[in-house]
């Protein structure tokens, strides 16, 4: 069996910067294009240093087209500034974090009622909103917490593009449904585990993300939504690599690093499902239809021969290590 998708899309990665770009770009350099994370320290928070990044990472990523669309981290913004990210080549949209919710959001948004002079303004202008939708609550519950913040926008601001960035529960999925300006992506790791998977035997600390992975009937909703092929749902991998040492460590920190082997993963779910008809609209068509993108022409060809995952990627002085490190695939992509 085997299935050819055009221009896959990555609606959510993070790249990070320096020796680490360099050695996790190429792992995403089967996608065609992706849409990249500003959450670098510093923020990537003016159009400036968002080409300045652009530009780096079409230097780590080498010959392989692959279209960037950059994000900048939200602040409040003027409409001038608005207006000059807009002009910028390869600018995508604004990615709200509320402060302190995850990796290197220090800088995000404290109180959304100060932000809502700038969405009125982006929803005029035509910019979409991608929000990491969580409260600062109980950790099961931040993301439900959060559904009423996204329900707020969107009947506030009808006209804006807004996207529940990896969303992990039954409710998101429900939520969208009653607004037409809400989309969503989901993550590889949303798809398959569950808190069980990160926490209920032995501490699995490359499992651990932001939002956590939640309950079974929340996962199983995710992948019913994604394999039966829902319009508004996106691939967006989150795929967040961090240094090994970091990720086993007191003090884990938060990301599942999935970009090498979320294709192949992705066709083995959806071949299981019976849905390989469903997943070119998930992986790219989707993503093209609702903010009319026309990334980088790029042909994948995924087929059901097992690739054999690598204990850890290393090289520049950095190591990382994947989902199903050491483990078998049973779909790989056709080179
Ligand atoms: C992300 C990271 O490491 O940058 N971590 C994560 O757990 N997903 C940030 C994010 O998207 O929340
Ligand atoms: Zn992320």
């Amino acid at each position: 069996m085997e299935i050819t998708l055009e221009s896959p899309l990555d609606m959510h990665l993070h790249l990070r910067d320096g020796d680490m770009l360099k050695l996790v770009a190429p792992l995403s350099a089967d996608f065609a294009g992706a849409v990249i994370m500003p959450n670098l320290v510093p923020p990537v928070t003016d159009p400036g240093a968002m080409v300045a990044y652009g530009e780096r990472i079409a230097t780590a990523m080498g010959d392989s087209p692959f279209t960037r669309y950059m994000t900048l981290f939200f602040t409040k913004q003027s409409e001038q500034q608005l207006t000059l990210a807009k002009e910028t080549p390869g600018f995508f949209g604004y990615k709200l974090y509320p402060a302190g919710i995850t990796t290197n959001s220090e800088g995000g948004v404290a109180n959304l009622a100060e932000a809502e002079s700038t969405l009125k303004m982006m929803e005029e202008m035509g910019i979409p909103l991608l929000i990491h939708g969580e409260s600062h609550g109980f950790v099961m519950d931040r993301e439900a917490e959060f559904l009423g913040v996204y329900k707020h926008l969107a009947q506030q601001f009808p006209k804006l593009k807004i996207c529940m960035e990896h969303i992990t529960t039954a409710a998101a999925l429900d939520l969208m449904e009653e607004f037409e300006n809400l989309c969503a992506t989901v993550t590889l790791q949303h798809l398959i585990i569950t808190l069980d998977d990160v926490a209920g035997g032995a501490l699995q600390p490359h499992l651990f993300c932001k939002p956590i992975a939640k309950r079974p009937h929340d996962r199983d909703a995710l992948l019913q939504a994604a394999v039966s092929g829902h319009p508004r749902l996106m691939f967006g991998s989150d795929s967040a690599p961090h240094p090994r040492c970091k990720k086993e460590a007191c003090g884990c920190a938060a990301g599942v690093f999935t970009a090498p082997l979320a294709l192949p993963k992705l066709a083995e779910i959806f071949a299981r499902h019976h849905a390989l008809d469903n997943l070119q609209g998930f992986v790219s068509g989707n993503a093209c239809r609702i903010h009319g993108l026309t990334p980088a022409a790029k042909h994948v060809t995924l087929h059901d021969t097992p690739m054999n995952v690598p204990t850890s990627y290393r090289s520049y002085g950095q190591q990382v290590v994947p989902m199903y490190a050491g483990e078998q695939i049973s779909w790989s992509i056709k080179h």
